[in-house]
């Protein structure tokens, strides 16, 4: 008798143990989540000026718990609605450049309290068979967010689709397009990475990128390739420029992303005329990935995917100096057009 009510003393002090050790975890987490959302500052500009009071610290509060609750199904959508959340279409796109570190991007801007990222590629624009669903369809895929929020998606392959700047201009004539760009032969060799990845998955054989990249033929690059035609930048953005003005761009340098994501970052929050929220707290560099990962808070943190941040294989270095020496003048042009130069050789 004794000896099970001791058992059962054990075990009620366990669960009061765990308890209590639950609620100073949960404590830490939200002042930590806390601490760094406020103050609100209003966002204006093309979102439209609000006061304070409009953006609460409950939306904030709600993006890290409630909408985490609600795509795990715990939350009903009536309880969603009756908080004001909504789908929204997106108030910005991250366009491309493939490889160029759309996903780091989506990711970080995502730390802002203000943003709620798409997290899936919803390829809208430039799949005819999605974009016939129409944009109820288009709409349905994007997260819950407040209104006050702004939802952002990423779709690389809308760079270098012909249809897709038309399409994004039907649905919204001011939109705000963000290019991440990265040096075009580095792009070039990351994407030719990409693709060999897949092909050694499924066991196949592939080419050497020398072999692709270069015309056997004439020896010059080869502009059928289609990772050298996709690093030409300035022809894509040429197409765009048919329906947005350059002031409804913002590039984002890729290489300095990888190696100092925060300047980066303030330069999209201006852009986006978010107020200034991604701290150095929230971007830490690991050292066994290679790369600066995601803090949430004291508890919570993220790293990349392995598949972002792969080796590249060795490439010719004559073949290398070709490509560069082909880019340039393309770059030179895309400097000029968009107000940014990026140093590339
Ligand atoms: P590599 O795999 O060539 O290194 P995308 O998301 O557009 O496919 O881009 C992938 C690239 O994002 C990666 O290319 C990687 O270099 C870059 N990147 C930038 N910041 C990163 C980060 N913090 N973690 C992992 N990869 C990052």
């Amino acid at each position: 008798m004794l000896f099970k009510q001791q058992a059962w003393l054990r075990q009620k002090l366990l669960v009061l143990g765990s308890l209590a050790v639950g609620s100073l975890l949960y404590l830490v987490a939200r002042v930590g989540s806390l601490d760094r959302l406020q103050p609100i500052c209003p966002i204006e500009g093309r979102f439209g000026a609000r006061s304070q009071a409009e953006f609460p610290l409950r939306a904030l509060q709600f993006k890290r718990g409630l909408l985490h609750e609600f795509r795990k199904g715990n939350t009903s959508k009536d309880q969603v609605r009756l908080h004001d959340l909504v789908q929204q279409l997106p108030k910005a796109i991250i366009i491309g450049v493939r490889k160029g570190g759309t996903r780091a991007l989506l990711e970080m801007l995502n730390l802002h309290p203000a943003v709620v990222k798409a997290s899936q590629e919803i390829h809208f624009f430039d799949n005819d068979e999605n974009y016939a669903k129409g944009i109820e369809w288009y709409r349905k895929k994007m997260p819950f967010s407040y209104p006050q929020q702004i939802t952002i998606e990423k779709s690389p392959a809308y760079f270098i689709t012909e249809e897709v700047p038309e399409r994004i201009y039907k649905m919204n004539s001011s939109i705000k397009l963000l290019i991440i760009v990265r040096e075009p032969t580095t792009r070039a060799i990351s994407d030719y990475t990409q693709v060999l990845e897949g092909k050694e998955r499924k066991n196949k054989t592939y080419y050497k990128f020398e072999k692709l990249a270069i015309d056997p033929n004439t020896c010059e690059v080869n502009t059928k390739y289609k990772a050298v035609r996709t690093s030409i930048y300035t022809k894509h953005l040429e197409r765009w420029l048919k329906y947005f003005p350059i002031e409804q761009f913002h590039i984002v340098d890729g290489d300095r992303l990888i190696t100092e994501p925060l300047p980066e970052l303030q330069l999209v929050e201006k852009f986006l005329n978010l107020p200034p929220r991604i701290s150095q707290y929230n971007l830490y560099f690991n050292a066994t990935r290679g790369f600066y990962c995601l803090r949430f808070n004291i508890i919570f943190n993220k790293c990349l995917a392995g598949s972002k941040g792969r080796i590249h294989p060795e490439v010719d270095p004559s073949v290398i100096t070709k490509l560069r020496k082909f880019f340039h003048p393309f770059n030179q042009k895309f400097y000029q057009i968009t107000g940014r130069t990026l140093n590339w050789p």
